[in-house]
């Protein structure tokens, strides 16, 4: 299939695009490059032995989705592009809402004018808000507690609404629970610019002392260790899922599927730090600090149904996701270097 990947210069559309060239599909990447760069490309062609073409472009603009439309004959569209920082989007909803939402109704526009219906859509857990019961299937009602989260609700809420509209779609939302790690490679991974905002990229550099201690954001929470429990998902197992699905909507008459992208594994804060420590054999200093606004106890996914409809299940456990973590920091590192 030939498929259209926006936001495929980012941290996961660029690791789908790899298990898409290598399960045999032809892509092309749309990416306004606000939160990527060109580059990836390269280090994508060497990864999969063929070069992927990136067109420069923004979701918003009607006439350059047209226009890679035109040029291409896409069959189907990943939609990671969006903005993703919570707090970001706390400061700047009107941003996140021009971006995220009119972005997505843009995008649905100048697919239904070309009669391309196929789609998935890159969701998260954050449309489960603060959880009622564990772990969360996807029947768990659903609310936000932000800007960004409300962006992918509405979205959500959007596609429901087409799909509706026309049984002709075929769309799937995919609820990603906490991706993390980087490919084997060590070629591409999560390079946040400044001070990362997530768990694991802010371990990585405070193991390679680029940053000074984490802050474990509360020690208080009704869990084992008192830190928040959180389900991490190797980005690998996160692309594969993406295959998966693309693959079960081509079969399916459902015109919409919602499917959990995670490991039904719950970790803690503290874990994550000594199985890096102990996979990696550094040292990852750290300091119980307060609890961080808007954040949770714990959250794990059920992921029951994909397994069930996709014949899909993470494989991969949190060793595999800190080394790689690892190798990457290594790999920027020495980008820095030379
Ligand atoms: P990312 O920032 O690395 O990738 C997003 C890409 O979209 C970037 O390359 C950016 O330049 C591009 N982009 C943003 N706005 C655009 C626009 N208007 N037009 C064209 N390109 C645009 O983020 P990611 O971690 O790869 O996330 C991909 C998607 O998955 C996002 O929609 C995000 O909300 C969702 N998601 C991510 C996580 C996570 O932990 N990383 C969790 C749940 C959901
Ligand atoms: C966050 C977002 C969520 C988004 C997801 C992926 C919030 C409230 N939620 O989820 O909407 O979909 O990222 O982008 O921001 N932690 C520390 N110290 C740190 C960083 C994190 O202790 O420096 C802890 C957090 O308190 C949490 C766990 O690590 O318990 C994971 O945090 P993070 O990686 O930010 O993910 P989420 O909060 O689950």
């Amino acid at each position: 299939m030939k498929i259209l990947l926006t936001g495929g210069a980012g941290y996961i559309g660029s690791h789908v695009a790899a298990a898409l060239v290598s399960s045999g599909h032809d892509i092309v990447c749309f990416d306004n490059l606000s939160n990527s760069e060109a580059g990836v490309m390269d280090r994508l062609e060497a990864i999969t032995g063929t070069p992927i073409p990136l067109v420069k472009g923004d979701i918003r603009d009607r006439d350059a989705l047209d226009k890679v439309f035109g040029d291409h004959a896409v069959e189907a569209v990943i939609h990671f592009a969006g903005l993703k920082a919570v707090g970001e989007s706390v400061a700047q909803p009107m941003r996140y809402y021009d971006n995220n939402v009119r972005g997505t109704l843009t995008l649905l526009e100048a697919m239904s004018d070309c009669d391309v219906k196929t789609l998935v859509f890159s969701s998260s857990a954050t449309v489960y808000g603060s959880p009622s019961y564990l772990p969360i299937d996807e029947e768990h009602p659903t609310s936000a507690t932000n800007p960004y989260g409300r962006t992918k609700l509405m979205i959500e809420e959007m596609l429901a609404d087409v799909a509706a509209s026309d049984p002709e779609w075929r769309i799937a939302t995919l609820r990603y629970f906490n991706p993390v790690g980087a490919h084997d490679s060590g070629l591409i991974g999560e390079n946040p610019n400044g001070v990362p905002n997530n768990l694991m990229p802010y371990i990585s550099r405070v193991a390679a002392g680029r940053l000074n201690e984490l802050s474990v954001f509360g020690g208080d929470y009704p869990t084992p260790d008192g830190t928040g429990v959180r389900d991490y998902i190797h980005v690998l197992d996160l692309a594969d899922g993406h295959v998966a699905a693309l693959d079960a909507i081509a079969k399916t008459e459902r015109p919409l599927s919602t499917w959990n992208l995670g490991t039904g594994q719950g970790y803690s804060v503290l874990d994550m730090v000594k199985a890096f420590e102990r996979v990696n054999g550094v040292r990852v200093p750290y300091r119980i600090a307060p609890r961080r606004d808007g954040d949770i106890a714990s959250c794990f996914a059920s992921p029951e149904r994909a397994e069930r409809e996709l014949g899909w299940k993470a494989s991969r456990g949190l060793d595999a996701m800190c080394a790689s973590s690892w190798s990457f920091e290594h790999m920027l590192a020495k980008r820095n270097t030379d």
